[in-house]
């Protein structure tokens, strides 16, 4: 099978087009003929940064397509049936392996496309909302990136669930876009003080609960947007600053930092993620929840891609075709 692989950590440049050995099936997973890959923000961190597993090395977190092969221990899945799958590495390819427990049936005549960009993305948002973030009605929320994939998942599921919802991004642009998904501030993380324009917004008690994707100082300034006993949920580092954090002025708001991987609510809390996974695909499908496809790319320009990505040009997801 053909799949975008590297050899080395780098920049966009490192991806080569090859053949590779096809997955094998494992007794409590499936193999997909993959039609669809949703780049991940993971995906450029992974790329640039991460130590390969192994040379070649297949990245790749969300993939979705046909099932070829079931293997023995598998009840649910069926040759044929369109799915789509969380994976930890190896979505940048033709056929991928996947476990049935990271795996959700595509509902019958939705477009596969926005589907293969749902489960990681929702999901992320909505553990760090209410299984982590405990958010109740009301509450104000300040989603950070909200141009990007978890971004836009979360502040559609926080207006939904009666917040007040602020948001980060690069451009006015993104920001103006971002009031139709139900952004009731937006926040030019670029040109202006966080804490700030969060007092502007919404008072100087600032807000209950942050959802950080960016990391580094990002995360330590959301510490100064925080209301009395307010959360912040750590879930990114897109924005490759390694400024650390310091705790400290958490003690005087009584605050809490709370990290979130999904693929450990998945492990560790797996009906509930699962099933919450799940509705939102039906959802999308339904189209209650929206799915932003910016730009689609062929898996052998998967470099073409990421520097789209990284030049921050893109709101929503990029996505790539196996097809061509
Ligand atoms: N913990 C988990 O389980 C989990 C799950 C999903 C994702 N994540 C992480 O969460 C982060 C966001 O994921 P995503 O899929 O939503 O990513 P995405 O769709 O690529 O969006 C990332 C957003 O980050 C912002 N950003 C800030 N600084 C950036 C920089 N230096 N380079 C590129 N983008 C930058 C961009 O918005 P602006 O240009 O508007 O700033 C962009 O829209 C990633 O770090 C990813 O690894 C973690």
């Amino acid at each position: 099978m053909k799949a975008s692989v590297y050899y080395e950590n780098g920049g966009p440049e490192v991806f080569r087009y090859e053949d590779v050995p096809d997955p094998a099936c494992p007794p409590d997973g499936i193999v997909i003929d993959v039609e669809v890959i949703s780049v991940e923000g993971g995906d450029m961190i992974n790329r640039s940064r991460v130590p390969l597993l192994s040379r070649p090395h297949i990245v790749g977190y969300q993939c979705a397509g046909t099932v070829r092969e079931v293997g023995p221990q598998v009840k649910n899945f069926r040759v044929g049936d369109r799915v789509v799958s969380v994976v930890p590495n190896g979505a940048y390819a033709e056929r991928v392996a996947a476990s049935a427990a990271r795996t959700w049936a595509v509902p019958a005549g939705a477009d596969l496309v926005p589907i293969a960009s749902v489960p990681v993305a929702f999901g992320t948002a909505h553990v760090a909302l209410f299984a982590l973030g405990n958010l109740a009605k009301g509450e104000k929320v300040l989603v950070h990136a909200g141009a990007g994939g978890v971004g836009l998942a979360a502040i559609q599921l926080a207006k939904e669930a009666g917040a007040e919802v602020l948001t980060t991004a690069s451009s006015d642009d993104k920001l103006a876009r971002l009031r139709e998904f139900g952004a009731a501030h937006g926040i030019n993380y670029k040109t202006s003080s966080l804490q700030d324009a969060v007092a502007k917004a919404v008072g100087p008690r600032g807000v209950n609960l942050v959802l950080d994707s960016v990391g580094g100082k990002n995360l330590q300034d959301s510490v100064g947007c925080l209301a009395y006993r307010g959360r912040i949920v750590s879930l990114g580092r897109a924005g490759r600053d390694p400024t650390l954090f310091d705790p400290y002025p958490l003690w005087a708001k009584n605050g809490s930092l709370i990290g979130l991987y999904l693929l450990s609510s998945l492990d560790h809390e797996h009906a509930q993620t699962h099933r919450a996974i799940a509705e939102c695909i039906e959802r999308v499908a339904r189209g209650e929840l929206r799915v932003v496809i910016d730009k689609q790319f062929a898996l052998a320009d998967a470099a073409k891609a990421h520097t789209y990505v990284e030049q921050r040009q893109a709101f929503g997801r990029v996505v790539l075709h196996t097809r061509g």
